[in-house]
């Protein structure tokens, strides 16, 4: 016993004694216990300079190498925001074909925006990540966090609205949801990326306040807050300069102001210039004209811009090799922060735990924008007659869109939700009302329906109205989709009505039957000139796998909505800024550079902010969104009358279910600068809150305010100035609902 006992201890000594070596041996880059800026500086030593150059730049549609000869894995990206893109082959948009690549689709940012919930969007950007970490993905092309200016975006459904404080605040967890997997989120665009037609020649001309206060605090949340370890570039120009290689934007401001310490990646195809991208800020080039072999003298790879070319002008001495190293060492940076972890987990696919977190987005998303005479839910405890109308209750909608199409495990049409919800209890008939795009189809992911449909609109109508004729509710599920034109990469969307016969169907619905409830699926802001004769109208977004099940949720109570909208729906294009002051779709120079002037002369004035300096009046405001219950407002209270630069102050409002039911209120704190030396919005996000109420509750929401949150950017101090004098607090159900006001001094 005892020699078996003396026998084993030695047997462990020898063991660590000879681990112990092992890792005394092991050069500086790999040992994980050491600083990763020395493990940096050592694998740099080590290598060649074609080593170098070989990293900054793709060798395949997703990937970029790593160092083999040292051990240092390739990186693979994968878009992104919404679900993990399926494989493509090495050098073609195509399918791979791989039959272990589908995904959970989880709802478009637009909804997640929606919820107005910090912690769900942790929980998005965590699920996610596993996803993409389980599919071996290192970089996630997303979040997307663009400025919505117009509603005519076509990629507004893959960012989180039109306010600056917002997406700030649900951007950041997102980012340290992806990250916690070891996987690098890549935030993307940046910037002044806010339409999709001529992006990859358009010149935006902005003044640096609105750059500042709009269009640049999510991506510097991001960075800052969320520590984003990569971004991407946007296509179009900022000062003469394509964003993806722009001196002002990425050396000034994100690496030097910021302090950011990760990846700058380009958008796919955004690489114009060597010369500009190797001294403006770019570190891995990506998506350059890759056509297979037939462009470059070697590979085509081999003459991207970051590559021969590059290699080229440092033989000659035409460049230096200091950019070099400093974009090399940001890489390596990544790849200890990734790839090299050996501590990341390892992911899962498919688990029943994403399906149900997309599930709980889409729920939370969801924003009831009317609901007259309490129509809504509908009560199955008697049998009902439900005529489900539109092609949206049918169409997928993860297949198409452009760079964020997916190709899903499943998805739960909305027809099929409402189906399977409704069980015995209802009987439901569907008709389609309409044509729209009967295709479904993105990079050889089929979505395998035949919605091919050849009846006249007249046919088609009056089906719909038949079966609705008799029926105790009509469902009209319409809106838009993933087709060129509607909310869609690389196309706007040509008008702000809704497309095909939509208009004409519901109305002749509301005719036929006054139980309307009118579901609309879309990223962006639509007219709804039939308001008045529908009873319940739901937002309900693009909601990925589980989309029918959080519409049924909605529809019949299991769920009480509690999304409030992330941006304004206007009247119409002329209530839109960027419209009425017609600089969309900008000028072009007549120089034959093929570059055109786009001017942001709204400024500062980007959704609500137009709203309330125009005095127009929204179909439907920002941070509007009903409730199956009510809430009351109390009296808003400060801690304090006045407060000096460094110190808080204090908001209570005291918030009561006053309904029936179980709900949720999003408080909304806007701040109004009584009196300023520049022109300010009337007011402005700075706080909200989502409180968890059950019948009679009351919960006292408390805000804390700083001078950060009563500063504005001062363009020729270029700094960030609280101006002493009056503010006003406003706390609301939305940006146009302000329940009570308390005001104070800023010294
Ligand atoms: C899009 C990016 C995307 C990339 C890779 C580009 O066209 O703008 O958002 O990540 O393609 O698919």
């Amino acid at each position: 016993m005892t020699v078996q006992k003396t026998f084993l201890s030695i047997l462990i000594l020898a063991l660590s004694t000879q681990m112990q070596a092992q890792k005394d041996n092991l050069p500086i880059y790999l040992d994980e216990t050491k600083d990763i800026e020395l493990r940096i500086e050592n694998a740099l030593s080590r290598m060649t300079l074609s080593e170098k150059i070989a990293m900054t730049h793709a060798q395949s549609k997703f990937s970029s190498p790593g160092v083999p000869r040292l051990g240092i894995p390739e990186f693979w990206t994968t878009d992104g925001p919404h679900g993990i893109r399926p494989e493509v082959l090495w050098d073609e948009w195509d399918q791979a074909g791989w039959t272990n690549d589908s995904c959970v689709a989880f709802p478009a940012l637009t909804c997640l925006a929606a919820t107005w919930n910090p912690e769900i969007s942790y929980l998005y950007g965590k699920s996610i990540g596993e996803e993409a970490r389980y599919r071996k993905k290192d970089i996630l092309l997303g979040p997307g966090v663009n400025i919505y200016r117009t509603p005519l975006n076509g990629r507004n459904f893959e960012y989180m609205g039109e306010d600056p404080y917002l997406s700030s605040k649900m951007v950041v967890p997102y980012v340290k949801g992806v990250q916690s997997n070891g996987v690098a989120a890549c935030v993307k665009h940046f910037a002044l990326n806010n339409q999709e037609v001529k992006r990859h020649n358009t010149n935006v001309i902005i003044d640096d306040r609105t750059l500042y206060e709009i269009y640049l605090p999510a991506f510097k949340a991001a960075v800052i807050e969320g520590g984003a370890w990569s971004i991407m570039g946007a296509y179009n120009l900022y000062k003469n300069q394509h964003l993806c290689h722009n001196e002002y934007i990425l050396n000034n401001i994100l690496k030097s102001e910021w302090g950011f310490d990760g990846v700058v990646v380009s958008d796919w195809g955004g690489v114009h210039d060597t010369k500009e991208a190797i001294t403006n800020g770019l570190d891995m080039e990506f998506g350059s004209w890759t056509n297979g072999l037939s462009k470059g003298t070697k590979s085509a790879y081999d003459n991207y811009y970051l590559a021969y070319p590059y290699l080229q002008m440092i033989k000659k001495g035409e460049a230096g090799t200091k950019e070099l190293d400093e974009k090399v060492k940001r890489i390596l940076r990544l790849s200890f922060r990734t790839t090299m972890n050996s501590k990341r987990p390892y992911g899962s696919l498919c688990s029943q735990a994403h399906f149900n977190a997309a599930k709980q987005i889409g729920e939370e998303g969801i924003v009831l924008l009317q609901n007259k005479d309490n129509t809504l839910p509908i009560d199955l405890s008697t049998n009902k007659k439900i005529a489900v109308i539109g092609e949206n209750a049918i169409k997928m909608m993860t297949v198409g869109g452009g760079s964020s199409s997916l190709k899903v495990k499943y998805e739960i049409s909305p027809l099929d939700g409402i189906v399977k919800r409704a069980g015995n209890n209802a009987e439901i008939v569907f008709a389609r009302g309409y044509v729209g795009d009967p295709t479904g189809e993105y990079n050889g992911v089929k979505s395998g329906q035949n919605l091919k449909d050849d009846r006249s609109s007249e046919e088609l109508i009056s089906e719909a109205v038949n079966a609705a004729k008799d029926a105790d509710y009509v469902i009209f599920i319409g809106g838009l989709n993933k087709s060129n034109n509607q909310d869609c990469e690389d196309s706007d969307r040509k008008g702000i009505e809704l497309p095909y016969t939509q208009n004409e169907v519901i109305n002749a619905l509301a005719k036929a039957n006054k139980n309307l409830v009118v579901v609309n699926i879309s990223g962006n802001a639509v007219t709804m000139p039939w308001i008045k004769d529908t009873k319940a109208i739901l937002q309900a977004w693009y909601l990925g796998s589980e989309a029918g099940n959080a519409i049924a949720s909605v529809l019949f109570g299991d769920v009480n909505p509690s999304g409030k909208l992330p941006f304004t729906f206007p009247a119409s294009l002329e209530e839109v800024g960027a419209h009425k002051l017609g600089e969309y779709l900008g000028i072009e120079r007549n120089d034959g550079s093929n570059i055109i002037d786009e001017k942001y002369n709204e400024g500062l004035f980007v959704g609500y902010r137009w709203a309330d300096k125009e005095k127009t009046s929204p179909l439907f405001p920002f941070g509007y969104g009903l409730s199956y219950t009510t809430f009351k407002y109390g009296k808003a209270s400060a801690d304090k009358k006045s407060i000096t630069q460094d110190e808080t102050i204090k908001i209570t409002i005291p918030v009561t279910n006053s309904g029936s039911v179980k709900g949720a209120e999003v408080v909304q704190l806007y701040i109004s600068d009584l009196k300023s030396s520049l022109p300010r919005p009337v007011k402005e996000l700075k706080g909200f809150k989502k409180v968890y109420l059950n019948p009679d509750e009351t919960k006292e929401v408390v805000f804390e305010i700083t001078k950060n949150e009563l500063s504005f950017f001062d363009d020729k101090k270029h700094d960030w100035i609280a101006e002493p004098g009056k503010f006003e607090i406003l706390i609301g159900a939305s940006s146009a609902d302000i329940k009570s006001k308390v005001s104070f001094d800023l010294k």
